[in-house]
């Protein structure tokens, strides 16, 4: 099928998760969210992360803290945590409130339970194609999709639409790691590039993750083109309930015709990020009990 299901690819990967943690002896693997103030799609996407740990027999707890949390404070609760023996996993959720630098902070949590892979240390670890460290969910869940749909990367010309820390930097990392899921020729775009649809344009594989509504057009892309789209925005429509509805970086009635396979949004990228949020999870376990 040309659209890129990622309910069900992720589904695949939570269930054999799920059968992994049913045979593990001893407490089950665990997860502590750490939510600094009241972002309400953090809250939604920290409950979905929940959910899904439940679901797959890990154990999981949220630490909320008030946007006005001093850094001691915070730094106190990320210290507790990495000496904690029976937390597995940490994740602060992200986007922090603006006056925080995610830098540091992201560099307090444990590498060995950084299982978000936002620190320096696990970073360089990709860097460095050292598969001991963690990997950025959403960068991993998009290499699962890529062969889930049969797309094959190696030798392509993968165009990364963002360089941010969380998606666009460690996806094009991993797409040029020396491995049969990387060997591609990367291109990174971003808001600053200049004849961004002449570069667009000779993308085998383009991962859009901008933050800009319905921002890739037909126009700027090739025939027979996978798009990954990484975005979810909102964009106001009365004719919903909520008065709104969600949208990718890409217009994705506008280029469907032209590509080869898409991913929705929602659906897409969205669920494989909390699938891969829990392989790490259980990885870290593995690491830990050794
Ligand atoms: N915000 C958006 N995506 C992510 C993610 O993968 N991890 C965390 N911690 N925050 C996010």
């Amino acid at each position: 099928m040309k659209t890129i299901d990622g309910n069900h690819i992720s589904r695949a990967i939570i269930k054999d998760l799920k059968k992994q943690v049913a045979e593990l002896q001893g407490p089950p693997p665990a997860i502590t969210f750490i939510r600094v103030g009241e972002n309400p799609a953090s809250i939604a996407y920290v409950n979905r992360k929940q959910k899904v740990a439940t679901e797959i027999g890990m154990l999981s707890n949220v630490v909320s803290l008030p946007a006005t949390v001093s850094r001691d404070e915070l730094f106190k609760k990320i210290d507790e945590l990495n000496n904690d023996k029976k937390v597995h996993g940490i994740l602060i959720q992200a986007p922090l409130p603006p006056h925080r630098v995610e830098r540091e902070i992201f560099n307090r949590v444990s590498p060995l339970k950084d299982v978000d892979g936002f620190s320096a240390a696990n970073l360089g670890k990709l860097c460095q194609e050292d598969e001991s460290g963690f990997v950025a969910c959403t960068p991993a869940g998009i290499i699962e999709l890529l062969k889930g749909a049969n797309v094959k990367i190696e030798g392509s010309h993968v165009v990364v639409l963002g360089r941010s820390l969380i998606v666009g930097k460690p996806a094009a990392l991993l797409m040029m790691k020396r491995c049969i899921e990387g060997n591609a020729t990367v291109t990174v775009c971003h808001s600053k590039t200049n004849n961004l649809p002449s570069i667009l344009k000779q993308a085998d594989i383009i991962i859009a993750a901008i933050g800009q509504a319905e921002f890739v057009k037909a126009n700027m892309i090739k025939q027979g083109v996978v798009i990954i789209d990484v975005g979810i925005n909102r964009v106001n429509d009365p004719t919903k309930k909520l008065g709104y509805r969600l949208v990718g970086d890409v217009d994705f009635k506008d280029v469907y015709e032209l590509t080869s396979k898409i991913t929705p949004v929602p659906g897409g990228v969205g669920p494989m990020t909390v699938a891969m949020l829990m392989r790490n999870t259980l990885k870290a376990y593995h690491q830990q009990q050794k």
